[in-house]
């Protein structure tokens, strides 16, 4: 029997615990307050603050199982993934940590300890590799543990030196690996074979030293730690007996899953291993809050899931098939991670959407890529091709890549990347239109602001700018920036606009137009209309009735976030917002356009709130504690230590800085003006509250008013009275119908009673006034039925045209051709036609010319009838 990977991830962290460590929960995958880092991708990353010493914590030694994914960002294994045995894009890290705690000898003493005797793997297939300058670690390993010189590597290179990312915290690092035996191609760690798939490292441990800067210096962390890093599935594989990754128990259903969606038989193909590890990643990501979408964390995700649904369509998959593996991914590890369970119809909306949306233009893009590759010769795919993929048809890069590698070709990534920055360029330029002021200003001072509690109040002008450059004066007239030492106007943040009002001074006043920030300062944009120089006091006072109206949406917009969390779920998550006066704009994440139900739901939410006049209650306290209360940040949004939290009753709680109402009761009414998609999985939604909802109501009552008048009707009657009018014009529109054929029929009869015979055949040719070139095939099949047997030419004369139609009767077509009769006709009024041989139509631009056209039919005629 052997040990599940359920069983080792326990195993492990029971072994760690009972050294003294505290388990700690796995993060999630987007890292709550780390900019510098794409996804979680290793077991410290909720550690680094600890372990850059800025954070204390009630334990010095953890161990935990965390989810990571390392795709994008600086570790990457996307495009290994298929390609070997051992790479994922998600994956288990386990591992043991020390914050200023033990160091060198004990991890690697609990590392061979927990190796050889918990999970008994022979010592003679283990070997290590060090850092080359650690001459400390070398001694333990060979002095201490007894590994044999031959054993042990030095290694020079960043493999033996890890670290998060460009920054953060770093040191040297020993690695534990397995042999897996001669039968399998590979080297050891510093031969050229070290990339095959024989000699596999199992365990990281990094000896945290340093802590990288911005520049690239390294500066000594205040205290030295550990941090360790074993793959649950590498090691899953050397105890389940097998080599492969992808052969442990769970891969293996998760393969045969995909093989039966896929319809594909062969359990080895390659295909199978990327679509078995994309289902993870990708369903781990949505679950932790990422949508697909074009950029950032969303764009990964993208690419990872695009690169999966292309397996499938390799492997012959006819349906929309990879939301269909979330079931089977449930079933693996929906019991360590709950949340998968929980995220279940969110996981396979998005997936289903995503591969609709790409199967699209998938065929078309792979033959414009399989075309293009018969021409190339050099074996490199120009970026120029590999841009043009991605901006038509929706290829990732990496994904072009991934077709091109199968086919031995390579792409031509820089060029690829240019073509990409020069469109970014070009949309910059655009978006730059009309901007005024030069955007390279900067300002070194530093604004209180006071206009939480004030609106008004005396400042001091210590710096001013034209719209071009710093100055000591604004003369009247001038646009131009005021900064003041304090100032009450709020500028531009977290989606609220900046406030206007003015700033008085003796004899006049700067008219504000908006307010931004300059680094620290709070620029006053606007238009003096006195002069204003450096030094000058002035009242500065906002447009406090414009304040009050972008107070009411900013608390709303709250109010609107819990509402959606509570009526469409917890994987909502704002993706912007937009507070002014008027009106308040919200982005959020959700998957599809909301019902009229959810709708109204949440607006009933929302004013059930408003109702409940919770009083607004802001306090400063520290980002940690902030989120432990459970307050909404923004992800991947860097705060400050202190941040200021916004509550409203029970019911709403976020990080914000921006101004609001007293009691919710002051919104006074909260409407929905519009719900929208703006991309993919990303909905809008805008809103009015107070007198703007008010407003907003009263003209959609005013205008049910004006439509119920329109049609003699009370609002309240008028679904009745538009179902009854809408019955009364069906029947109306039959009646119509009928008199037209009795009219067209009378009028042929008329048209007729023109007719003339030639040699025992009825001929008609005759002009018409307004008749539609549209009715006159029907009129035409009517006069034909009408006649019986014969031959009938029509003109009608328009503008500077005319427009011929002519018809033969079955009997006749043996003798005269409508094609040929209709070009002799036309030819007579400037132009030409053509048809088939019982009914041919034609246009000229002589309509002076008709008549006698008309009556030179007769003489074509009798020389064929
Ligand atoms: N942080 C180390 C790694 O990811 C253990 O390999």
């Amino acid at each position: 029997m052997t040990i599940s990977t359920a069983d080792i991830r326990r195993k492990f962290l029971d072994f760690f615990a009972a050294k003294g460590h505290q388990v700690v929960p796995t993060s999630s995958l987007v890292p709550h307050d780390d900019p510098t880092l794409l996804f979680t991708n290793a077991g410290m990353n909720q550690f680094k603050d600890t372990l850059l010493g800025i954070e204390k914590r009630d334990y010095n030694r953890a161990t935990s199982a965390q989810r990571c994914v390392r795709a994008g960002g600086k570790h990457n294994d996307l495009e290994n993934v298929g390609y070997t045995a051992r790479h994922h894009t998600f994956f288990e890290m386990m591992g043991n940590f020390s914050f200023g705690d033990y160091f060198k000898r004990e991890a690697i003493q609990f590392a061979w300890q927990f190796l050889t005797d918990e999970l008994k793997l022979p010592k003679e297939k283990l070997l290590v590799t060090i850092y080359h300058e650690d001459d400390e670690a070398y001694d333990i390993w060979a002095k201490e543990i007894g590994v044999p010189a031959d054993k042990i590597i030095r290694i020079s290179t960043s493999d033996n030196f890890w670290s998060m990312g460009d920054t953060g915290p770093c040191g040297p690092s020993s690695e534990i690996f397995y042999d897996h035996g001669e039968h399998i191609w590979g080297g050891p760690p510093g031969t050229p074979e070290e990339d095959g798939d024989r000699f596999i490292e199992i365990w990281n441990l990094v000896f945290m030293q340093y802590n990288r800067l911005a520049d690239g210096t390294m500066e000594d962390l205040p205290q030295q730690s550990i941090d360790t890093g074993m793959g649950l599935e590498r090691i899953a594989a050397i105890l389940q007996g097998v080599h492969s990754n992808y052969e442990i128990d769970l891969f293996q259903n998760l393969i045969k899953a995909a093989a039966t969606v896929t319809g594909t038989e062969d359990l080895e193909n390659q295909s199978l291993r990327v679509i078995a590890d994309h289902i993870r990643s990708c369903s781990f990501l949505i679950a932790d809050g990422v949508m697909p979408s074009n950029e950032g964390r969303g764009y990964v995700l993208r690419r990872i899931i695009r690169r999966a649904v292309r397996h499938g369509y390799k492997l012959g998959a006819e349906d929309v098939f990879f939301y269909q593996l979330v079931e089977a991914l449930i079933n693996e590890m929906g019991g360590a991670y709950p949340e998968l369970k929980q995220q279940r119809t969110t996981i396979e909306k998005v997936l289903k959407l995503e591969e609709e949306q790409f199967s699209r233009t998938l065929e078309r893009g792979l033959q414009m890529l399989n075309d293009a590759l018969t021409d190339i010769g050099d074996k490199q795919i120009p970026g120029e091709l590999v841009f043009k993929l991605y901006d038509t048809y929706g290829f990732p890069a990496d994904l072009t890549n991934d077709v091109a590698r199968e086919k031995g070709y390579t792409i031509d990534e820089a060029g690829f990347e240019k073509a990409m920055a020069e469109q970014r360029k070009r949309a910059q330029q655009a978006s730059q239109f009309g901007k005024d002021y030069n955007d390279t200003l900067i300002s070194e001072q530093l604004s209180e602001f006071t206009g939480y509690d004030n609106e008004a109040g005396n400042a001091k002008v210590v710096e001013l700018f034209s719209t071009d450059d710093k100055t000591e004066q604004l003369e009247a007239g001038q646009t131009g920036m005021v900064v003041l030492d304090n100032t009450p106007f709020y500028a531009e943040s977290g989606g609220q606009v900046g406030d206007t009002g003015i700033l008085e001074m003796k004899g006049g006043v700067f008219r504000v137009t908006d307010t931004q920030h300059m680094g620290k300062a709070i620029a006053h944009k606007g238009v003096a209309e006195v002069p204003l120089k450096v030094g000058d006091n002035v009242n500065a006072v906002i447009d406090s009735e414009r304040r009050q109206a972008i107070k009411l949406n900013h608390s709303a917009t709250h109010l609107l976030h819990a509402a959606l969390k509570q009526v469409l779920g917890e994987h909502v998550n704002q993706k912007g917002s937009l507070v002014e006066p008027e009106r308040m704009r919200f982005d959020f994440s959700h998957f599809e356009a909301l019902t009229h139900d959810e709708i109204e739901q949440l607006e009933s939410v929302v004013n059930e709130q408003i109702r409940q006049n919770h009083s607004l209650e802001t306090q400063l306290m520290e980002l940690e504690q902030a989120k432990a209360a459970g307050a909404q940040a923004l992800f991947g949004e860097k705060y400050d230590d202190d941040v200021r939290v916004v509550s409203m009753g029970p019911f709403s709680m976020e990080l914000c800085g921006g101004t609001h109402v007293n009691q919710t009761g002051d919104i006074g009414l909260f409407r929905i003006a519009s719900e929208a998609g703006i991309a993919s999985g990303v909905r809008r939604i805008e809103a009015v509250t107070g007198e703007a909802a008010l407003a907003f109501s009263q003209a959609q009552s005013e205008q049910l008013k004006q439509v119920a008048g329109k049609v003699k009707s009370e609002p309240s009657q008028l679904v009745e009275r538009i179902e009854q009018i809408l019955d009364q014009q069906k029947a109306l529109e039959k009646q119509v119908q009928q008199l037209k054929q009795k009219m067209a029929s009378q009028a042929g009869s008329e048209l007729l009673s023109q007719a003339y015979e030639i040699s025992g055949t009825k001929v008609l040719s005759a002009k018409l006034e307004d008749v539609e070139p549209k009715s006159l095939r029907d009129l035409m099949d009517t006069l034909k039925n009408q006649l019986g047997s014969g031959v009938i030419v029509l003109g009608v004369p328009g503008q500077g045209k005319v427009n011929l139609i002519v018809g033969v009767t079955k009997d006749l077509v043996g003798q005269v051709k409508a094609g040929e009769l209709v070009n002799y006709v036309a030819q007579q009024v400037g132009g030409k036609g053509g048809g088939k041989p019982d009914m041919a139509q034609a246009g000229g631009k002589q309509p002076e010319n008709l008549d006698q056209a008309l009556a030179s039919v007769a003489t074509w005629l009798e020389d064929r009838l």
